[in-house]
């Protein structure tokens, strides 16, 4: 028999505050409070933010983030960030130093999480891309979390 898992808690947090708020039309609005509630309520982290595709300059370029001033443009392939956009999977590395092509943003980061954000009908909107100081910070259930919180962002990004 399966079980439907109970909505993590972060995403509803993130679908309460834009509901409680009322800025389900702003876009960029959404994109900074998703980062801020990532970063105040996920242990060990600093950097999180959103890489958005550009699909006439095919470059992905930098959103709304807390964290150190980041690379601004990403080529589509390349970095973790890249590399989890053109194969529309969440990578995560438990060693930044071990990731062929890593893109260095803060020194301090060693392990990285990249979700992809891709509506339901293939549009392919850009990546949440987290850092953190920990090797290996990000778990399975991690991943999972933040799927669903990718998924819940997507309808008030996506309009
Ligand atoms: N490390 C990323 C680049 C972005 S920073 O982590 C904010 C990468 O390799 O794509």
């Amino acid at each position: 028999m399966s079980e439907k898992q109970a909505t993590p808690l972060i995403s509803q947090l993130l679908a309460t505050w834009i509901e409680g708020e009322a800025s389900q039309a702003y876009t960029i609005t959404n994109y900074a409070n998703a980062a801020a509630i990532l970063f105040q309520n996920m242990r060990a982290l600093n950097w999180v933010g959103f890489y958005l595709f550009d699909e006439v300059n095919n470059v992905m370029s930098l959103g709304p983030f807390l964290g150190k001033p980041a690379v601004a443009l990403i080529a589509p392939n390349a970095g973790v960030v890249g590399s989890a956009f053109s194969s529309q999977q969440t990578i995560v590395v438990d060693d930044v130093n071990q990731f062929s092509g890593h893109i260095v943003c803060d020194a301090d980061s060693n392990s990285e999480i990249v979700v992809p954000i891709t509506t339901a009908d293939g549009r392919q909107i850009g990546v949440l891309d987290i850092d953190s100081p920990e090797l290996n910070r990000f778990s399975r259930q991690d991943q999972a979390d933040l799927e669903d919180f990718v998924a819940t962002l997507l309808p008030y990004i996506s309009a």
